[in-house]
């Protein structure tokens, strides 16, 4: 079986969790774009819910399928909200933001009661960090930020898209770091937290209550 039909029958086991009348934090990526669809599907056939989207591309595949939207603003607490991973370790320890979304992914995770990652096996390790972690910087202190965390021995890359400069849906930059050595990631992730100009980092290290991995043909809980 491919990563593609993992991701799949992950997020369409993610849908039998949403029930009539709840709000609903849509992630963002490959395989939220899988339970967007099966949502979209539900919805059709009678489905009563609404979503809050955590990226600009989310909202369009979500309108595109026929969900109802509402703002964060309007919706306070959500009652699940489903997202994909880069990566997940056996702590349930994440790095997520390989798509650039993980600031309102997290806002959307922290304003949930019930989280849920959907993901192929592929993305499975025993240690997270062969993944890069992305680090969210405001534009105006990113270069700085790069040699601070050079200094830190986490060799920096500047997030690009066809040769600019990668932006996310806040307009901010992303500073992908190296963190497969670093053993105590509370700390690493406090250290990068603490400097200032820096928004969010890809460590989702105590959000999630479920992994819904597609391994072959079978899900996985
Ligand atoms: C986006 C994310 C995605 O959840 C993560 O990148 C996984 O994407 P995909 O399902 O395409 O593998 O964090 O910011």
């Amino acid at each position: 079986m491919n990563a593609e039909n993992e991701k799949w029958i992950a997020a369409v086991a993610s849908a039998d969790y949403v029930k009539n009348g709840m709000l609903v934090g849509l992630g963002s990526g490959s395989t939220a774009a899988f339970m967007i669809a099966e949502l979209g599907k539900r919805v059709a056939g009678g489905l009563i819910m609404k979503g809050i989207p955590s990226s600009d591309a989310t909202a369009k595949l979500a309108k595109q399928a026929g969900i109802s939207l509402i703002s964060l603003d309007d919706a306070g607490t959500m009652d699940i909200n489903i997202d994909g991973a880069d990566e997940f370790d056996p702590k349930f320890q994440l790095i997520k933001g390989g798509g650039g979304a993980l600031l309102r992914e997290k806002i959307l995770a922290h304003n949930s009661r019930f989280n849920i990652i959907i993901a192929d096996s592929g993305k499975k390790v025993d240690r997270l960090g062969k993944f890069k972690l992305p680090v969210e910087t405001i534009p105006f202190a990113t270069e700085i930020i790069i040699s601070e965390l050079h200094n830190m021995d986490l060799k920096p890359q500047l997030r690009m898209k066809n040769n600019e400069v990668y932006k996310t849906d806040e307009n901010n930059c992303i500073i992908d770091v190296d963190i497969f050595q670093k053993d105590d990631l509370q700390e690493l992730n406090n250290l990068l937290i603490q400097i200032p100009g820096v928004v969010e980092t890809g460590f989702f290290l105590t959000s999630t209550d479920i992994i819904l991995m597609g391994q072959g043909n079978k899900v996985v809980t």
